[in-house]
């Protein structure tokens, strides 16, 4: 019987393209404005990669960065997860040419598909192979190249998306840090309503997703706080899914978790799917508001329908 041990976020980092797409630059593409865009969803500029660029390309700076503020190498790197619903190709699993660009030569590697949610699943997959002991580090990464899949003249969607990608390592931490609860779900029923053909455009129902996320999120964040026994009132963080400001704000009131303890960066980059949750992680680490002992909550909805939250005591790092 393998050992279950705790585990925890040691180390994250973040990269997004440097060309930004205003909601200017959108009103010159689709009868949108500023005052639309912002209203509606909270977003002002967004990140758009350039058209040799692909989701291994956004990891390796994301992925370097996180091994770094883990002072981990490469080498000690025993499995890649990447989420992402725009791969380098259907296979090698973009984790592989990611293990490659980094030198992980030892990594097993494999990709996961959740759509938003897709982070979330790789995390609590990386977490159970290192809570029983089969591996020790775990590089779990959240990368989409979304402008490519976009149709630019469909004003409902071309207005949300940008690239970008995230990463976070992990490893066994202390007792009582790390993560200490998480609930994922899917809804197979729903998937019309959000979904991306094989080599097709995103397509989306806005409003029928705005419902289903605000309330499969609220439920899944109830229930990992029930589960870890942690009151709304002790969650210093809440990281969720930057999709639309206004979904965003309806799960902070009715989670009762005031706007100062809710992380958004939106404005900046839009919806970066599974890049999303973890570059608005790396960037609270950076902004000094994660310190250790804090209890930070995840949580994220998208395509499937899928869903999932997780609950962690930030530290513990051995
Ligand atoms: O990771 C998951 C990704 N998906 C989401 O997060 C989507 C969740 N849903 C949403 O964020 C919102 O539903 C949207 C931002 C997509 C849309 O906002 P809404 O308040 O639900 O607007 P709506 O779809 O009900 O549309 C209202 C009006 C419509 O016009 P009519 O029919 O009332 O005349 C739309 O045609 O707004 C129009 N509209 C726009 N107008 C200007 C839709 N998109 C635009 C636009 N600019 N870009």
């Amino acid at each position: 019987m393998k050992r279950i041990r705790s585990v925890g976020i040691v180390g994250t980092g973040s990269y997004v393209p440097p060309n930004i797409l205003t909601n200017s630059d959108l009103e010159k593409m689709v009868d949108t404005s500023d005052t639309w865009i912002v209203e509606r969803t909270g977003i002002r500029e967004r990140r758009i990669s350039s058209p040799e660029t692909t989701a291994s390309c956004l990891g390796l700076p994301a992925s370097l960065a996180a091994l770094q503020s883990a002072g981990v190498s490469p080498e000690d790197v025993d499995l890649i997860i990447v989420a992402t619903s725009t791969p380098d190709m259907t296979f090698p699993s973009t984790a592989c040419f990611i293990q490659d660009k980094i030198g992980a030569s030892r990594a097993a590697c494999f990709d996961i598909s959740a759509a938003c949610t897709g982070f979330s699943y790789a995390l609590e997959t990386g977490q159970q192979f290192i809570a029983t002991s089969t591996y020790k580090t775990a590089l779990i990464v959240g990368t989409e190249v979304i402008s490519k899949v976009i149709d630019w003249t469909d004003r409902n969607t071309c207005i949300l998306f940008g690239d970008g990608a995230g990463a976070a390592v992990l490893q066994p931490v202390a007792d009582n840090y790390g993560i200490l609860a998480t609930s994922l779900g899917a809804d197979g029923r729903l998937a019309s309503i959000l979904d991306l053909p094989v080599a097709g455009c995103i397509r989306m129902s806005g409003r029928e997703v705005f419902k289903v996320a605000v309330n499969t999120m609220i439920e899944a964040v109830e229930k990992v706080l029930d589960r870890a026994k942690i009151s709304q009132k002790d969650v210093s963080l809440l990281i969720p899914h930057q999709a639309n400001i206004r979904i965003i704000e309806a799960m902070g009131k009715r989670l009762n978790i005031s706007t100062d303890r809710v992380f958004v960066n939106l404005q900046k980059y839009g919806n970066v799917s599974a890049g999303s949750t973890i570059i608005a992680l790396d960037e609270a680490v950076k902004q000094g508001r994660v310190g250790d002992g804090d209890i930070i909550v995840i949580v994220a909805f998208g395509g499937g329908l899928t869903w999932g939250a997780t609950v962690m005591r930030w530290g513990g790092n051995l």
